[in-house]
């Protein structure tokens, strides 16, 4: 097996900092509103964790898992829901929680299929952005970092199911 090199991109200090400065705004922009979190299995459920441990309002987490047809580390552009939101999301405030938007196809997708369910507003915060791979043009309205078109693990994000438990982020086969 191909030996995979990996090298520290962002530091969990870093990381750390920067999910409070969001939970911070985020507070600030929700406070006094009906807010439901979706998050995007499986590769946000860390982001999720550490955001919602630091924010100020109430608020509803739930979570939604989505496949997308095709292989390797590209997404296709078929997306399937494999396990959908339990809350009610009618009237209510949704920020989506994804921990990165690429070419944009999975978060364009979801955020259409859960306005369906007539929610006040839908927003996406999304960890990491790689601007330069939008394909679908989808407003991020919080984002963590921009990074380039690298390929990242840790911090709950995979490579084959691997280094999601790294409390870091990392670039993999630079
Ligand atoms: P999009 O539909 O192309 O925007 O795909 C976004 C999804 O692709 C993310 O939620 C990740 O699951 C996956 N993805 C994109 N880039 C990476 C990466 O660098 N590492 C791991 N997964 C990635
Ligand atoms: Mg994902």
């Amino acid at each position: 097996m191909k030996e995979i090199k990996k090298k520290i991109l962002y530091s969990k200090e870093t990381i750390e900092k920067r999910v409070s400065e969001l939970a911070e705004t985020i507070s600030h922009d929700y406070d006094g509103k009906d807010v439901v979190f979706v998050c995007v299995l499986k590769g946000a459920f860390m982001f999720l964790a550490d955001l919602t441990r630091k924010l100020r309002i109430p608020h509803v987490i739930d979570f939604v898992r989505l496949a997308s047809y095709g292989s390797g580390t590209v997404s296709s552009g078929k997306i399937t829901i494999t396990k959908d939101i339990e809350t009610s999301i009618a009237g209510k405030d949704v920020v989506i929680v994804e921990d990165i938007i690429d070419t944009g196809i999975t978060l364009d997708f979801l955020k259409d299929r859960l306005k369906k369910s007539n929610p006040n507003s839908v927003k996406i915060c999304a960890l990491l952005d790689k601007e330069e791979r939008r394909e679908i043009k989808v407003d991020v309205d919080y984002i963590g970092f921009p990074i380039e078109n690298k390929f990242v693990v840790g911090y709950g994000i995979d490579f084959d199911e691997k280094f999601r438990c790294l409390p870091d982020i990392y670039v993999i086969n630079e």
